[in-house]
């Protein structure tokens, strides 16, 4: 069976993307069109379950086979309503049936050293990076894996605009440090497809080159537009004026400009990251 992918990738893109006739795969149609979920209906998400798309969450790649990802997995009702209560913009973090912190965990690494012998220090760039990236692949594991049973899921990065308090509540120590939380549950509603910069954006051939970038951001910004308008959502006009066109680029660049996640590089630092050299650091 072949499939040519048109409807997903029109959902995905709002480009008609002709790649001709591909290998049929259910899965893959689920990819294309996956989206994240902030609303949970009442059905519980069996433990058993939880163990499984966790399972499938550690089964990802893994930089040097180190295995820098770590998981808190938040069933404590009032640790996780301390939690909760820090971001009042965002009530799935609260109501989701399940919460995850997935977390990068640099300190394993030091520890295996402890026990073997050769001791390390794993506080540069490298050990963060590392366990950053381990994090952040194991939760988008789970995350297809929760939504290839029909769960959904939504990561929340906003746990670090408030990592003092979030790390006494997880009590963190040292070198671990998390990448995001994730909501999970079954979703209550349909949901939608963000659709996504197209590839003449986001995919350079052998050399970067982004000379054609406004051009293919105007495009997708008038696109996006025609399917959800965010005019009547401008962010701070008291500051950036309001936009005769408003679309997603100008949206993202008055999110950007306002500083989000500060404190995190500070608590970082006195929770044991250098961010040197590697082997500059004293073991
Ligand atoms: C690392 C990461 C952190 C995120 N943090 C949050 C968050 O704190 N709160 C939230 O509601 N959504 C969060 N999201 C969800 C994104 O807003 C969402 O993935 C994006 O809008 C694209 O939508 P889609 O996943 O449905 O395609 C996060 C996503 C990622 C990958």
């Amino acid at each position: 069976m072949t499939e040519t992918y048109e409807n997903e990738l029109r959902a995905r893109f709002g480009l008609d993307l002709e790649l001709g006739e591909m290998p049929d795969e259910p899965w893959l149609r689920r990819m294309l069109t996956r989206r994240t979920q902030r609303r949970y209906s009442e059905r519980a998400v069996p433990d058993s379950l939880v163990r499984l798309l966790l399972a499938a969450a550690f089964s990802a790649s893994s930089k040097s086979d180190f295995q820098q990802a770590s998981v808190i997995w938040l069933k404590e009702r009032g640790r996780r309503e301390r939690l909760a209560a820090l971001f009042p913009d965002m009530p799935w973090i609260g109501a989701a049936p399940v919460f995850l912190v997935f977390l990068g965990d640099a300190r394993r690494l030091e520890q295996l050293g402890a026990l073997r012998g050769p001791a390390q220090a794993n506080g540069a760039l490298e050990g963060f990076f590392n366990a950053a990236i381990d994090g952040a692949l194991a939760m988008q594991s789970c995350i297809l894996a929760a939504e290839t049973l029909g769960l959904g899921t939504c990561p929340i990065s906003v746990l670090r605009n408030r990592i003092a308090d979030v790390g006494e509540i997880l009590r963190l120590p040292d070198k671990v440090f998390p990448v995001a939380g994730l909501c999970l549950g079954y979703p209550a509603q349909a949901g939608f497809i963000s659709m996504r910069l197209p590839l003449d954006a986001t995919v350079h051939l052998d050399t970067y080159d982004d000379s054609r970038l406004a051009e293919a951001v105007d495009g997708y910004d008038r696109r996006r537009d025609a399917r959800h308008s965010i005019a009547d959502r401008q962010r701070a006009p008291e500051r950036f004026g309001t936009a005769a066109f408003y679309g997603w680029s100008e949206d993202k660049a008055r999110q950007a400009a306002s500083v989000e996640g500060g404190g995190f590089a500070t608590w970082l630092k006195a929770h044991g990251f250098s961010f040197s050299e590697p082997g500059s650091e004293p073991t």
